[in-house]
């Protein structure tokens, strides 16, 4: 009797465990991940995204903390958005008659507009049943200045291990840890964003890879929700652009136009350039996997600067460096345009008086001198200028350390005032307000300064004012890209009374169903094991002493 009693005791906690973990599993397995949100037209606006396994509803709920009580969302704060089902093409560079296929994912869209300055607000996303977490960001107030961190590829997946590099390179999760470290640091600081510079992830030619690095991009810490927190500002990478659609299901541009969409094979609707306001300054990010059609970001850019003709700075954003220094430096192959770039996208840089350029690809760090008509302004090197003629242009070494390139000395250098190449991860913290910009760049491994610039404005207007010249280049229109169906809503913050479900499952790690599935299945069995074991030995016992 005592012997049964001690078998009931171990086999029906097992059972019971293993249960009430299965339960929680099934809904780790359907809960939204790759979550993130994107700054929208201007400071008022957030644009988030995210991606589900189920054809479900597309729920935002969101309120300002101070609203929150017993940690009970008020009534009335749902947003509805759209679900889109995601498509990819992998390697539309090597395969580029595959067609597009079916990931078994979602992509949910909801933009939330009248948001209050410097104010705290909390949010989870879900179908509305099955939701995520909460999280927290509070909104920025960049009338009196602000603040963002900018990194050059991420590009999480590179890794290599016969390459250089400061931190282990052999595996996902080292460039996972990595990217953790950097973004740990960045958020020491106050920051009102977090700008990667493309080729976020690495491989294309196996969608369950990058939908792994993808994973590892959005939630590469156990213990932080960086993209969760923060607004991202994010552009299309080489990398990236090469799984075709792919790509657009995973954020929510403001303005994205059609101008600027690459038009080779099947990935004609990839996303195009955008646009935002933040504070006084006009950010215009440019699609350079679209690198010879100028006419296009011509045009684009017209429409940009005059729809916002007052904004006293104006920065341009792209992927495959202009102006390099490593070992892309002179290409000139069709997936790697360098040199298309750097004879004609300056002259836009000129047209429109674009003040700074921000650009990744060649994973090293240059700085320009100040540049006009494709030639250095001035070659004395200096770390501030004010009231300058010209475009400064940076490129931004690796953010994660996944990969680096070597600097390559037989191509042209005579429009680098400053090189560096450590192959330690980096990132660059840039402060803008009416009268200035200035960026610093920092290795991660000591925090020591790699480069810093500072352009200073004394005018009321823009210094580079040849910008709103008409364009006769190109007859092409904007218009809203099909893709991007998102939902515009407002939140008016009113508070009620509770209207929340209690259904809430705190952060895995990315999310990963797979490992999680990994994991339970394998706890389950042990148990069972344990148990089956343990009562065979009890029973065995009770029969030899009754024998
Ligand atoms: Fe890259
Ligand atoms: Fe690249």
């Amino acid at each position: 009797m005592k012997r049964n009693k001690l078998a009931l005791l171990v086999i029906v906690p097992i059972l019971l465990f293993g249960t009430s973990k299965n339960i929680v599993h099934a809904d780790v397995q359907n809960t939204p991940y790759n979550i993130n949100f994107q700054i929208g037209t201007n400071v008022s606006e957030m644009r988030f995204t995210w991606l589900s396994p189920l054809n479900n509803k597309c729920e935002l709920e969101i309120a300002k903390t101070s609203d929150m009580q017993n940690g009970q969302y008020p009534s009335n704060c749902f947003i509805n958005g759209t679900t889109t089902a995601v498509t990819a093409t992998e390697s539309v560079q090597n395969k580029p008659t595959n067609q597009n296929k079916p990931t078994n994912e979602y992509s949910n869209k909801v933009t939330v507009d009248n948001l209050s300055p410097s104010t705290k607000y909390t949010y989870r996303v879900g179908d509305g049943t099955l939701w995520s977490q909460n999280y927290t960001f509070t909104t920025g107030n960049p009338t009196s200045g602000f603040s963002f961190a900018a990194f050059g590829d991420p590009q999480i997946g590179a890794f290599d291990n016969n390459k250089k590099s400061s931190l282990p390179h052999a595996s996902l999760i080292d460039d996972e840890n990595g990217w953790a470290n950097t973004l740990n640091q960045v958020t020491k600081n106050h920051i009102d964003f977090l700008f990667p510079l493309g080729d976020q992830v690495n491989n294309y030619d196996d969608l369950a890879t990058q939908q792994n690095e993808y994973k590892a991009f959005f939630n590469p810490s156990n213990t932080a929700n960086y993209f969760q927190q923060y607004p991202i500002v994010e552009l299309e990478g080489n990398h990236d652009h090469q799984m075709g659609t792919y790509y657009s299901y995973h954020y929510n541009q403001p303005n994205l136009s059609l101008l600027g969409q690459t038009m080779n094979s099947n990935v004609n609707n990839n996303d195009g350039d955008y646009w935002f306001t933040y504070g006084n300054v006009l950010f215009m990010i440019l699609n350079a996997n679209d690198a010879q059609d100028l006419a296009a970001h011509d045009q684009f850019m017209q429409e940009a600067t005059s729809k916002n003709p007052n904004v006293k700075w104006k920065v341009a954003a792209w992927h495959q460096s202009a102006y390099s220094e490593a070992s892309h430096s002179s290409g000139n192959a069709a997936d790697d345009p360098i040199m298309t770039i750097r004879q004609n996208w300056p002259k836009l840089m000129d047209k429109y008086g674009i003040d700074v350029v921000l650009q990744g690809h060649d994973h090293e760090y240059t700085r320009t001198y100040q540049m006009y008509n494709g030639v250095p302004v001035n070659t004395t090197k200096t770390n501030s200028v004010t009231d300058p003629k010209g475009t400064v242009y940076l490129t931004l070494d690796s953010g994660s350390g996944s990969k680096y390139y070597d600097f390559k000395s037989t191509s042209d250098h005579t429009f680098s005032s400053v090189f560096w190449q450590q192959y330690v991860p980096s990132y660059s913290y840039i402060t803008m307000n009416d009268n200035s910009f200035t960026i610093n760049t920092y290795r991660t491994d000591t925090g020591a300064s790699i480069d810093s610039y500072t352009i200073t404005k004394t005018s009321t207007s823009t210094t580079n004012s040849t910008s709103n010249t008409s364009n006769t280049s190109t007859s092409q229109t904007v218009t809203t890209n099909p893709t991007n169906t998102s939902t515009v809503s407002s939140y008016n913050g009113s508070p009620s009374s509770s209207n929340s479900n209690s259904n809430q499952i705190q952060n895995p790690k990315t999310n990963d169903s797979s490992l999680n599935n990994t994991y339970l299945i394998y706890i389950t069995g042990i148990c069972g094991f344990i148990a089956i074991i343990t009562a065979a030995i009890i029973f065995y016992k009770r029969k030899n002493l009754k024998a």
